[in-house]
């Protein structure tokens, strides 16, 4: 027996748990720009991100990932505290622009001994790794290359960018394929997509509707490239998913005008990914939608779909807050940060209201239905498919007392909710196979900066000093037992 597996036996919960599969995996994700720092060491270049944080007033309070919580030069330590904690799973992206500072060519050796030396560490401490390849940061030489070469430019407006990354999947597959049993393609293409051409509160800012409809093909496309690359270097063995952010939109009344607003956002916010990825195909209203802003048929070319829908082993399903909409009212889709400009094209006069429920420090609401809803609708589409929560989690306000503790209650309400919607849907019968906390430390939470508090673990950044929060102990006691109590006392 391994030390973990004998805290597991000798913490075994009486029957007032809920108790999970035991292969469940339970782990916290983390992304490579918001934790990393080091962004010029080893040969990385500069990402989207890079750019667009030090580009003024774009990131609250003019915060950059430069140092973010130097988890470059960390990473034993931080990977010592999962292990402490007794969590048995751990979700890190890979960053492209330490693998291939300009989107092509041979893979920076450096780089990617970076990630083998982790992930050798994590499978040391009996942790499994899921690797993302892609959570936001596209080398900046692959959406404006600083000289002619041979490079498109464009992003992911282009083509270009995912051939590119079926190349640099195969890299990583290649170095990391022997250790590493779980992947996920991207990371919440919405967001790539629409935060970053269409209202552009994320990199690389743009404010194009078409260009983000153009872009959301390209990051499918680059899944299905991706896929084959992994498929090409992995053994059998390997499980492979994409990592979505699914709305759960509902409609604020039953007018026809409110549902007619569902079914906009389903197929822009969704069915945009889900179809083509699940179903090899996209569907006849997102076309009719956005016909006005992109040409379809030219931009979707043969073959393309039955890429993107090659099978996966898994779904990756990141859930936050669900979404309430209208036909027509007053907008507050604060959701995706503020801008004049809709992410959500083809569906500009849609509104969003803010949904009922306690809130979050992010004012997101809070509602573990959401995502017991799209758990079922996923099963009830894909029958038998695994899901895999890639995240979850919520922003708290958070301070060390004079003690030294962290008393985030009401992130343990938050988790031990959604914790309790998931095994309830396991027992519904919905294949669930892990579930990733967002997140495992205190981070560079994109837009807000530093100003939002996602970690189980606090950072004090100036010093970078690591504090477990209460619910990183209640959390570890869940992972370490496979089961979590029926209610919080
Ligand atoms: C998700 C992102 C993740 C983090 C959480 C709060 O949309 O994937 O990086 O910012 O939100």
């Amino acid at each position: 027996m391994t030390e973990v597996q004998d805290r597991r036996a000798a913490e075994a919960p009486a029957d007032d748990f809920l108790r999970f599969p035991p292969d469940f995996l339970w782990g916290t994700a983390t992304s490579a720009y918001q934790i990393e720092g080091a962004v010029a060491e080893d040969g990385r270049t500069p990402s989207i991100w890079d750019t667009f944080s030090h580009t003024p007033g774009k990131v609250n309070r003019g915060d950059t990932g430069d140092l973010a919580v130097d988890h470059y030069h960390r990473w034993r330590e931080d990977v010592a505290l999962m292990k402490d904690l007794g969590l048995s799973a751990y979700r890190f992206s890979v960053a492209w622009p330490r693998v291939q500072p300009t989107g092509r060519g041979p893979a920076v050796e450096r780089g990617l001994d970076f990630y083998r030396a982790l992930v050798d560490e994590l499978l040391a401490a009996g942790i499994t790794p899921l690797a993302t390849l892609y959570h936001w940061d596209l080398p900046q030489h692959l959406e404006t290359p600083s000289t002619g070469g041979s490079a498109a430019g464009g992003g992911w407006t282009v083509r270009e960018t995912a051939e590119r990354f079926g190349e640099y999947a195969s890299l990583v597959a290649g170095a990391l394929g022997d250790r590493v049993r779980h992947w996920t393609t991207l990371n919440e293409p919405w967001c790539s997509a629409f935060l970053g051409y269409g209202s552009g509160v994320h990199a690389p800012g743009r404010t194009d509707p078409g260009a983000a409809l153009r872009a959301a093909h390209h990051l499918n496309l680059a899944h299905g490239r991706g896929v084959a690359a992994l498929r090409a270097a992995l053994p059998g063995t390997a499980e492979l998913s994409v990592s979505l952010n699914l709305h759960q939109v509902r409609p604020l009344t039953d007018s026809p005008e409110d549902q007619e607003a569902v079914r906009r956002i389903d197929a822009v916010g969704n069915r945009i990914f889900l179809s083509p990825v699940l179903r090899g195909r996209y569907d006849t209203d997102l076309y009719q939608d956005t016909a006005h802003l992109v040409d379809w048929e030219q931009l979707v070319r043969p073959g393309d779909l039955a890429a993107i829908g090659a099978p996966i082993d898994q779904l990756g399903l990141n859930y936050y807050s669900p979404a309430v909409v209208s036909g027509s009212g007053a907008s507050r889709d604060n959701c995706h940060g503020s801008s004049e400009h809709s992410p959500w094209p083809g569906s500009e006069h849609v509104a969003f209201h803010q949904p009922p429920g306690e809130l979050t420090a992010m004012n997101w609401s809070i509602d573990p239905t959401g995502l017991r809803d799209l758990l079922d609708r996923i099963h009830l589409e894909r029958p038998g498919l695994p899901v895999i929560i890639t995240e979850n989690g919520m922003a708290c306000e958070d301070y060390v007392t004079p003690e030294g503790e962290v008393n985030d209650r009401d992130r343990i309400a938050f988790v031990h909710q959604h914790l309790t919607a998931v095994h309830r849907a396991i027992e519904a019968g919905v294949p669930v196979a892990g579930y990733f906390l967002w997140s495992l430390l205190d981070n560079f939470e994109w837009a807000y900066g530093y100003a939002k508090r996602f970690g189980m673990v606090h950072v004090d950044f100036p010093t970078q000093r690591r504090t477990p929060k209460d619910s990183a102990h209640w959390y570890g006691r869940a992972c370490r037992t496979g089961a979590v109590p029926r209610s919080l006392s």
